[in-house]
């Protein structure tokens, strides 16, 4: 490695490590309220994914988890519809092939992606709008359409866990949150496709095994 890689990458790490202590120094500050830290987030989608599986993603961002999880997956789609952070991801995983970056809606894609899979699949559902530079599509969050997709589908895979992040979102009585499906329409769709249900930093999971 050439020296000025070896230094930008070094200050890529010191950023990285300012950023996490700045998040949980946050966190303390909110006495540990949801949202955690996203690097407890992450490794929280490590120790409850099925190991060696499909993951499939639902909002990109910046690629960060989608490269966190192609280091134990068998593949990953991830899917964001901004443009911007779309080719971002596409540049960044151009030379890894366990990550496939899908461009559009989750819900005009899952229609076409979830009959191609089989096998044990991890879904962490993440699209939604979340200000600045994301995507504001027709709803602000589409798990509803997410979920009815992947009952559609149950039947082809093997073992499957749906993780569905900022339950705390989940009441559409706050203005902020009219999209979303109250929380007990999570729980009734973990139930009707028998699934067994919990909650853990701020992620709903579920799964049928
Ligand atoms: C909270 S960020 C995702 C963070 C990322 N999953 C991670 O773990 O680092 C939400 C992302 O969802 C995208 N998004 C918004 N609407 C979407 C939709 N209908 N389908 C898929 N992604 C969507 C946004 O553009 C944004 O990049």
């Amino acid at each position: 490695m050439f020296l000025k890689d070896w230094i930008a990458d070094f200050r890529a790490s010191r950023r990285a490590e300012r950023g996490l202590r700045g998040e949980v120094r946050a966190w303390e500050e909110r006495r540990y309220a949801s949202p955690s830290p996203s690097h407890i987030k992450r490794s929280v989608l490590l120790r409850l994914g099925i190991p060696n599986a499909t993951w499939v993603e639902t909002g990109t961002f910046m690629g960060d988890t989608a490269a966190m999880l192609a280091t134990v997956a068998s593949a990953v789609y991830t899917i964001e519809p901004e443009n911007k952070l779309y080719q971002s991801a596409a540049a960044r995983f151009v030379h890894d092939s366990t990550v496939h970056a899908l461009h559009g809606l989750s819900e005009d894609i899952f229609p076409t992606l979830l009959p191609t899979l089989s096998g044990d699949i991890n879904f962490w559902l993440d699209g939604h709008y979340s200000g600045g530079i994301t995507h504001q599509g027709p709803t602000d969050c589409p798990v509803r359409d997410e979920l009815s997709n992947i009952s559609a589908n149950l039947k082809n895979f093997s073992r499957v866990v749906v993780m569905i992040d900022d339950v705390r979102c989940f009441n559409p009585s706050v203005p902020e949150y009219k999209d979303y499906p109250d929380i007990n329409y999570l729980v009734d769709w973990a139930r009707t496709n028998g699934m067994r249900w919990h909650i853990e930093h701020d992620i709903f999971f579920c799964r049928n095994f």
